[in-house]
């Protein structure tokens, strides 16, 4: 295993907001260290504090108290210009791709964003040419290039929130439940191609997600967390086979055990609701079911809104 990439040490988050003026400690004494082209998942019940630490590793709120030191640079002291150019070595991709996306931009503008404001890449048409490359890598086609975001679909879109955080070529991903509002084959199609740009590119990953089940397939560690803080935190096969808190048992027990025939069955009957006849949905991705050892299209491994108390999640 390769040298850290990521170090968080006693992070701290507090939010002013209760009723009587008193602090929400959201995240609570986290530490955590990331290898160098290890997936992270990072998964816990809604409120658990799996955003805010994210968002505190990028560096987007201010953590309370806490070290946070990535490839070797320490951000908690780092100054503007100096945290502008680390945080293009590690970039977000968010749950709703929607939301992230500028409705009246173009996918090649969406895309080249970040190659502008860091200024990696000079030159419209060298722009234009890294554009046509990261379209390829995620799965996208040319003539997407010159639509606007409210012409895709879902896992499209999704597929350009990748795109436009890999174009500033990070090492880091930090992926915010980027799943969770896709339809379930669809989910196993992007969970695919991370797989394959993290075996391709060799990033470091930080996946984030509600249920056990989704990350399963993608992470080589698991840290399950509740109440602000990290409960459990081990390697897939510790976390799945011989998980050591019962907050951990409670996921996995609420973990839905796949059944291929009737997953196959309910993608079907889902396609047919959602999908005109001749539509190519989302199947021309790219990320044909082969890569092997992973969900698929085919068999998709479904992840329930995972609520441990047994409330909505
Ligand atoms: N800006 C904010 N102001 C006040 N409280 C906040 C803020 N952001 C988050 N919180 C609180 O911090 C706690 C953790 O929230 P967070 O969004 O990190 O959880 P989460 O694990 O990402 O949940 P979900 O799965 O629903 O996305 C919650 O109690 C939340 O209400
Ligand atoms: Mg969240």
């Amino acid at each position: 295993m390769n040298g850290p990439i990521l170090e968080v040490e006693h992070l701290v988050k507090e939010f002013p907001g209760g009723r009587r003026g008193e602090v929400v400690r959201a995240v609570d004494d986290v530490s955590f260290a990331v290898a160098e082209g290890e997936v992270l998942g990072l998964v816990g019940e809604s409120g658990s504090g799996k955003s805010t630490t994210a968002r505190c590793v990028m560096r987007l709120i201010e953590p309370t108290s806490g070290r946070i030191t990535f490839e070797g640079n320490d951000l908690m002291d780092a100054s503007r210009s100096r945290l502008k150019r680390l945080r293009r070595g590690m970039q977000m991709v968010f749950q709703d791709p929607y939301s992230s996306l500028d409705p009246r931009m173009r996918i090649e503008d969406v895309i080249a964003e970040g190659m502008v404001v860091h200024g990696t890449v000079r030159g419209a048409e060298a722009r234009r040419a890294r554009v046509a490359e990261l379209l390829e890598l995620v799965g996208l086609r040319q003539d997407h290039l010159r639509r606007r975001p409210s012409d895709f679909s879902g896992g499209e879109r999704q597929r350009i929130g990748i795109a436009r955080a890999l174009a500033v070529d990070p090492r880091l991903l930090v992926c915010d439940e980027p799943v969770a509002s896709l339809d379930v084959s669809i989910q196993a199609q992007i969970l695919n191609l991370f797989k394959r740009l993290q075996r391709d590119l060799g990033l470091t990953i930080i996946f984030i997600a509600h249920d056990l089940a989704t990350v399963r397939h993608l992470c080589d560690r698991v840290a399950v967390m509740s109440n602000g803080a990290i409960h459990e935190i081990g390697t897939r096969e510790q976390i799945y086979s011989a998980p050591t808190s019962d907050y951990t048992r409670s996921l996995l027990a609420a973990m839905p055990v796949p059944d291929p025939e009737v997953e196959r069955r309910k993608a079907a009957a889902r396609r047919a609701r959602l999908e005109p006849a001749g539509s190519a949905g989302e199947a021309g991705g790219g990320d044909a079911p082969t890569d092997g050892g992973g969900p698929t299209a085919a068999d998709p491994r479904p992840s329930l809104p995972v609520s441990a108390s047994g409330g909505a999640g």
